[in-house]
């Protein structure tokens, strides 16, 4: 049955393999490639859905945050559309939208006010939201997002690029005992995050101490040396480490903000099987509805932007085809 948050069609267009020779995203080739693949995107999803552009009520992109080179393809083609079309416009925040992805396809709205956690490859936060139009933030990373922890691990054990999925993976077989990683351990009132600790504890157990500090840093072994039951062990350790720091944050503010009824999580992370595991025990013991997206939607993905705009557009409230595009998330920054 068709409902308000049924997805026609989410078409990906992933650019890993562009980037994997530079283990990291080159904003050059990310803007060229979003401008030469958006046109046959927006044809495929339109025939997965079986829909004709006339069929379209609106236009939504994700307009912030990003790499700007590449958000100003899908803008450009959004207004293009939405003024072809004579259709509104509607932008959206990208870290907002990934608390919208755990709905998509749920036949009923979860109730609210709710907490929402964001973990994805640019972004970790924590939210009080009181409706899905509204986020109010109560904490963020104040260095490395999770997902970019979980990469720069999966660099150093040499797993390639992103590094998440395989790192998590490699986990499944390994001892979570074998090394006890530091959980961040911030100020008792803050809801905060820190992974950078994290990850360098990483460095050093897979590397050695170094000799001298910084780029000139001299480790005592390379961890391409290590078995793959020793990398497996780090991984199974630091994939230990991170959750608990998460699920850590999340009982605290369930804590301090008892009236939530609703756990809503999104971002690439929360795509990693023991961080599912763990939120599902926590909503369990805490009586929450916990609200996870299928895998698929996870990760960056058209439906959560068409998701988020549905609720915008049963309000009314449109851009103009003044919209820009920003490298800032409106959603992650403290008042
Ligand atoms: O939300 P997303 O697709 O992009 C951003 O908005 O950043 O998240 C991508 C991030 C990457 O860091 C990737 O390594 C991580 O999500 N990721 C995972 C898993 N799947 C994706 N991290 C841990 N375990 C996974 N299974
Ligand atoms: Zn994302």
């Amino acid at each position: 049955m068709r409902g308000p948050r049924t997805v026609l069609s989410n078409v990906i267009a992933t650019q890993h393999e562009l980037h994997e020779a530079y283990a990291g995203v080159v904003p050059e080739i990310a803007s060229r490639a979003h401008l030469e693949r958006i046109a046959p995107v927006v044809t495929e999803a339109l025939r997965e859905a079986g829909a004709a552009f006339g069929d379209l009520d609106a236009i939504a992109v994700g307009n912030r945050p990003g790499l700007i080179g590449s958000l100003l393809v899908g803008v450009s083609a959004a207004k293009a559309l939405a003024w072809a079309l004579g259709r509104p416009l509607i932008g959206i925040d990208h870290v907002h939208a990934h608390l919208v992805a755990g709905v998509l396809g749920a036949e009923t709205l979860p109730a609210f006010p709710a907490l929402g956690l964001v973990v994805s490859g640019g972004h970790t936060s924590l939210y009080r939201v009181p409706d899905l139009a509204r986020v109010e933030l109560l904490g963020r990373t104040i260095d490395d997002a999770l997902g970019e922890a979980y990469d720069k691990s999966a660099a150093i054990l040499g797993l390639g690029y992103p590094g998440g999925p395989a790192l998590d993976a490699l986990a499944q077989t390994g001892d979570d005992r074998a090394y006890d990683f530091p959980v961040a351990a911030l100020a008792r009132e803050r809801l905060d995050f820190s992974f950078s600790g994290l990850k360098t504890a990483l460095l050093y157990a897979a590397c050695g101490q170094p000799r001298g500090r910084g780029a000139g840093a001299k480790f005592s072994r390379d961890a391409s040396a290590l078995s793959r039951d020793e990398k497996a062990d780090l991984a199974a350790s630091f994939q230990r480490a991170a959750v608990t720091a998460v699920i850590r944050k999340l009982r605290r503010a369930i804590g301090r903000h008892p009236d939530v009824r609703t756990l809503l999580v999104g971002g690439g992370v929360s795509a990693n099987r023991r961080l599912r595991a763990e939120l599902a025990a926590l909503a369990a013991d805490r009586g929450l509805d916990l609200r996870l997206p299928a895998p698929e939607l996870c990760v960056d993905n058209a439906a959560m932007i068409a998701g988020m705009a549905m609720i915008r557009f049963e309000r009314g409230d449109f851009d103009d085809l003044a919209l820009g595009a920003s490298a800032r998330s409106a959603v992650t920054a403290h008042a």
